[in-house]
């Protein structure tokens, strides 16, 4: 499958695109407003693989090129980008791909980080609304920490926990998610449970902010 990161170029972009070239067969395309950008990320994360001896392809397009060129799109932006980029990249998106969106609506104050959710009642519920009708829509990969994904040598042990209304594209990313070591999907239910999904991402900040240790800090469920 080939698995295009949106703002690739980034955190979580970085960490997602080294874990899947290197623990996975799928094709990871980076995406970026920039072509230079993209490209130049795509280089640099081929260039760590390398030097970890696996020689995968990692290629770096603008956003609308990287996804028409995936099956499934991930939309790695902050939260307030997500209707512009899909906007953007509508033209590129064919029926049956996948979107997927990690971002989590948050705020943060003196004493932490709140969940702080658009009136839509969640960002995965942006994204849908933004998304052409025969695109599948998955909120994942909210509470994945991106440094813990792009230190290759660290034991992930986590779970993701995925919302949807569309069966068939959470089995996608379910088995995407399946494909790495160390990561496991959840199905948290259907689109309207998104607004709690994305609630965990303030709660492991704040844990993480108050706790020695704990600075990627993730949930696995027993
Ligand atoms: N960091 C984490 O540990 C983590 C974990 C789970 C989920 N998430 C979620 O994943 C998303 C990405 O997180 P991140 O930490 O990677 O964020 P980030 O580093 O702040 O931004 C990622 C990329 O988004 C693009 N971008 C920034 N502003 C934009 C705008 N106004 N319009 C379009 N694109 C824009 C940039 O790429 P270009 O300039 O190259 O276009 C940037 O490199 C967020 O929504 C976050 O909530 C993050």
């Amino acid at each position: 499958m080939r698995i295009a990161l949106l703002g690739g170029t980034g955190d979580l972009g970085n960490g997602l695109a080294l874990r899947l070239a290197a623990y996975t067969n799928h094709d990871v395309v980076i995406g970026s407003r920039d072509p230079d950008a993209a490209h130049d990320a795509a280089d640099a994360y081929q260039a760590t693989l390398s030097e970890r001896g696996r020689d995968v392809k990692v290629t770096g397009f603008e956003n609308a090129m990287a996804a028409d060129r995936a099956d499934v799109v991930v939309l790695a932006v902050p939260p307030y980008a997500v209707t512009d980029v899909v906007d953007a990249v509508a033209s590129g998106l064919h029926a049956d791909d996948v979107l997927v969106a990690p971002a989590a609506g948050m705020r943060r104050d003196d004493d932490g980080f709140r969940a702080h959710l658009p009136s839509a009642g969640s960002v995965t519920a942006l994204v849908a609304d933004a998304a052409p009708d025969d695109v599948g829509v998955v909120g994942a990969f909210h509470s994945i920490p991106a440094g813990r994904l792009a230190d290759l040598d660290a034991d992930l042990g986590i779970d993701t926990l995925l919302v949807g209304d569309d069966d068939r594209a959470k089995r996608v990313v379910s088995g995407i998610v399946d494909d790495v070591d160390g990561l496991r999907a959840l199905d948290a239910g259907g689109l309207a449970n998104a607004a709690e999904v994305e609630s965990l991402t303030p709660l492991l900040l704040n844990v993480a902010r108050e706790n020695d240790g704990m600075r990627d800090v993730g949930v696995s469920f027993r």
